[in-house]
């Protein structure tokens, strides 16, 4: 799996780079390569507590309701196990969410206000959903579970 990174907003692309930015509308030419943009726990099976405040939790809630008479999935992301902080100075910037690793979303997040979380209604009930966190200072960190 390749990951390409836009230099404008620091949206992530798998597999190939896109003809323009889905989040900030840059060209192709500002996708750059780089298979370290996601960072990965050295040992997943024992988590560090840095990496439990980062890696997103991702929660799937099928009968929501809201949006009546169809498919409305819910997908919860909370960063991370342990809570992250939000403050000014150190904090979760967004949330990006893929389905088939295919992006869909970016939810902005504020400090003070925001909790490091947040939730889309999601028309489709099958697939697989990608969350990528980004830390100010940390930087990237992704979950994946099906629907
Ligand atoms: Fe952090």
């Amino acid at each position: 799996m390749k990951t390409y990174v836009c230099e404008g907003c620091g949206h992530i692309e798998f597999d190939d780079p896109p003809v323009s930015c889905l989040v900030c509308n840059s060209v192709l030419e500002a996708f750059e390569e780089d298979a370290a943009a996601i960072n990965s726990p050295a040992n997943s099976a024992e988590l560090t507590e840095a990496e439990k405040k980062h890696i997103p939790t991702i929660t799937v809630v099928k009968e929501c309701g809201l949006i009546p008479g169809g498919v409305c999935t819910d997908v919860h992301v909370k960063v991370g196990e342990i809570e992250h902080v939000m403050q000014d100075d150190h904090y979760i910037r967004y949330i990006d969410y893929y389905l088939d690793r295919n992006f869909i979303s970016r939810v902005w997040l504020s400090p003070g206000v925001c909790h490091p979380a947040a939730a889309l209604h999601l028309n489709a009930s099958s697939g697989t959903i990608t969350a990528i966190e980004n830390c100010n200072v940390h930087g990237n960190w992704m979950a994946e579970v099906s629907l």
